[in-house]
């Protein structure tokens, strides 16, 4: 297994230099373009490293699935998607384009921006510093590891210059999206999306739903319909515009983030965490991407 994913990452490394980093939320710029990492744990208790998986990088979109865990355990099930969506957009991860243009008056799913700021806006909490110690609570919780923290110079950078994701809040508080506090739902999005993390504890997120919502000492901490919904949405929508096509071509639920993170499930097999900060044009990484269309295909794990 090592020399295959030394081999596999070496010839994904290649197609770093044809990536570009995040360079629109300030911070993000300093990452190098060249890493690349991965984590690869199994049902066995078998843990496989290779290359830049030890280097800390800001979660981003790979929080996605971890807020909707908590805001589902919250809320239920049905009240998360009374106010967000469960259909794939086709557009660009921060398109704001169908808020208002679609029928149903609520974003269409919790992957893209929108959906992602309505699911913070529903974590319990008496402030905003409640809310997200609960949530960064729960990340601790489900990567297993206790010394996660985020990064406040991506955070105050991204609380700063993210307007877009800003007009978005408040068009769905006008809309009956949002019902708690716009700004103390940014702040929670910002830091959640400012949690520092290695390709270690993406694996781990990657296990805990490969378990079914279970840590590793067995505990059940999501019910298995929730953990279904969770997968189920990463596998249509967590590669945004480009989730169909890595649904073709690899065929694994996985989660990706403009830090370069991406993190996959196997369902009863494995727990994938990924880091390659070059991304395409959709804000996937592309070593990452290349990496998990070489698993798939040399260890036949497409899930179709
Ligand atoms: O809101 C944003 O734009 C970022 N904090 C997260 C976007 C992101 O990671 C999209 N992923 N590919």
């Amino acid at each position: 297994m090592r020399v295959f994913l030394d081999k596999i990452v070496k010839q994904n490394k290649i197609k770093t230099k044809f990536g570009n980093v995040a360079n629109y939320i300030p911070g993000l710029e300093k990452a190098k373009k060249e890493d690349l990492g991965i984590c690869l744990l199994d049902m066995d208790g078998n843990k496989y490293v290779y290359g830049d998986y030890n280097k800390k990088f800001t979660i981003q979109s790979v929080s996605k699935p971890i807020s909707l865990m908590l805001a589902m355990l919250d809320n239920g099930v049905d009240y998360v998607f009374s106010k967000v969506g469960t259909e794939p957009t086709g557009d660009a991860f921060n398109s704001m384009i169908r808020l208002e243009t679609a029928i149903i008056k609520k974003p269409y799913n919790p992957m893209i921006n929108a959906g992602a700021i309505a699911v913070s806006s529903m974590i319990k909490g008496e402030n905003k510093e409640g809310k997200f110690k609960r949530l960064l609570d729960f990340f601790k919780l489900v990567t297993e590891n206790d010394t996660l923290t985020y990064n406040e110079e991506i955070y105050l950078g991204e609380n700063r210059t993210g307007n877009k994701n800003r007009a978005m809040a408040y068009f769905m508080k006008d809309q009956g999206v949002i019902e708690s506090s716009v700004e103390d739902s940014l702040d929670v999005y910002f830091k959640q999306c400012s949690i520092e993390v290695t390709t270690i504890d993406l694996a781990m997120v990657g296990m805990f739903l490969a378990r079914n919502g279970r840590l590793s000492t067995g505990e059940k901490i999501i019910s298995d319909y929730q953990a279904r919904v969770v997968k189920s949405l990463m596998m249509t929508c967590g590669m945004y515009d480009g989730s169909g096509e890595f649904a073709l071509k690899v065929g694994i639920p996985s989660k990706s983030g403009v830090g370069g993170g991406i993190m996959s499930v196997l369902p009863n097999k494995m727990g994938i965490g990924i880091y390659g900060p070059a991304l395409d044009k959709k804000g996937n990484s592309i070593g990452g991407d290349g990496i998990l269309e070489d698993l798939s295909k040399e260890l036949d794990l497409s899930i179709f």
